[in-house]
């Protein structure tokens, strides 16, 4: 089935403390830092916008979420459609479909950390093949130098999962799970019944062990040549800045600029991108858009 006929929904958890960047968060929530040239919150949104889908809920801390509200607006000027849903507080990633709830009950729903950074050949087409699975859950495996900072998956020779564990103390692999999930409509009914995890949170690799448990849950390696960066404290923050850039001038392409994801995935037309162009002010983001508009 196409996202469009299942009628996909992206939830964007764009909330948390912030505590270690502090004080950089002190007066600007995280995920609306930059990276490079484009606050955080870009990335995740075109990365879900690639996999096809165009409904957004962004879920956020009361306080912040006028903040993202100014800058993302209803998404209509990139062919989306963005609601905004408060988290009171950082009670866990699998709380945000809770959150979210009377936004995507009924639908099958994408879970997409707001400090990711997802880049990659062939990337694009690995999503959208999960959007495009009628049943079940699929989660992505990726070797990290230090698996016990993540939640880490194990699988057998074909792919299979045999386990997965939050933050081990010893890790049974180096594939670490990041923060892009996809699940089918029982996600919701699934994270209703959660409990909290001794942190306190409500755990998603619960929401996920769920899914195992029930013969549904689809681990893809993401390739060596994918890239996935967090921006959660400074010394990340600024790789993720420093690969955006390399790549950036190297290629002379913009690294998730929603205009460009919605002008090629066909979310807007060519007078629309122009009327988008018309409305900015002087800028090298302006630039390239025109240089893309020309292309
Ligand atoms: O980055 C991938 C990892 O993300 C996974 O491998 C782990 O399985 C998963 O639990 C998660 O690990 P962290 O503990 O590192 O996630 P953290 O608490 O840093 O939260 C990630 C982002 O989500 C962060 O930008 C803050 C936001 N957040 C987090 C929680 C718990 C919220 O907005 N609300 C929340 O309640």
């Amino acid at each position: 089935m196409s996202a469009g006929r299942r009628n996909w929904k992206g939830v964007i958890l764009a909330g948390g403390s912030g505590t270690r960047l502090y004080p950089l968060t002190t007066t600007i929530n995280k995920q609306l830092l930059p990276i490079y040239d484009k606050p955080m919150v870009y990335y995740p949104l075109t990365t879900l916008m690639l996999a096809g889908i165009r409904e957004f809920v962004l879920v956020s801390s009361p306080q912040a979420l006028p903040q993202f509200q100014t800058c993302l607006g209803d998404g209509s000027k990139w062919g989306i459609q963005i609601e905004y849903a408060a988290q009171p507080s950082p009670d866990g990633i699998a709380q945000a479909l809770l959150v979210a709830e009377k936004y995507i009950a009924g639908h099958p729903t994408a879970l997409i950390l707001g400090d990711n950074l997802f880049y990659g050949t062939g990337f694009s087409t690995q999503i959208q093949r999960a959007v495009s699975r009628a049943n079940g859950a699929t989660i992505y495996a990726y070797p990290v130098l230090h698996p016990e900072a993540f939640g880490i998956v194990t699988l057998d020779g074909t792919g299979r999962v045999l386990s997965l564990e939050e933050k081990p103390k010893t890790p049974k692999s180096n594939l670490a799970v990041p923060g892009l999930y996809f699940y089918d409509e029982d996600a919701l009914e699934i994270a209703r019944g959660l409990k909290p995890s001794p942190r306190g949170e409500l755990e998603i690799t619960d929401l996920n062990l769920e899914y195992l448990k029930r013969g549904q849950l689809h681990a893809e390696m993401m390739g060596r040549g994918s890239a996935w960066l967090d921006g959660g404290t400074p010394q990340t923050l600024f790789e993720a800045s420093q690969f955006v850039i390399v790549m950036e001038q190297r290629t002379g392409l913009k690294i998730a600029c929603p205009e460009e994801v919605a002008y090629r995935m066909g979310f807007i037309t060519q007078g629309e991108l122009q009327k988008i162009i018309g409305g900015l002010r002087p800028s090298e983001y302006r630039d390239y858009l025109v240089r893309l508009d020309l292309m």
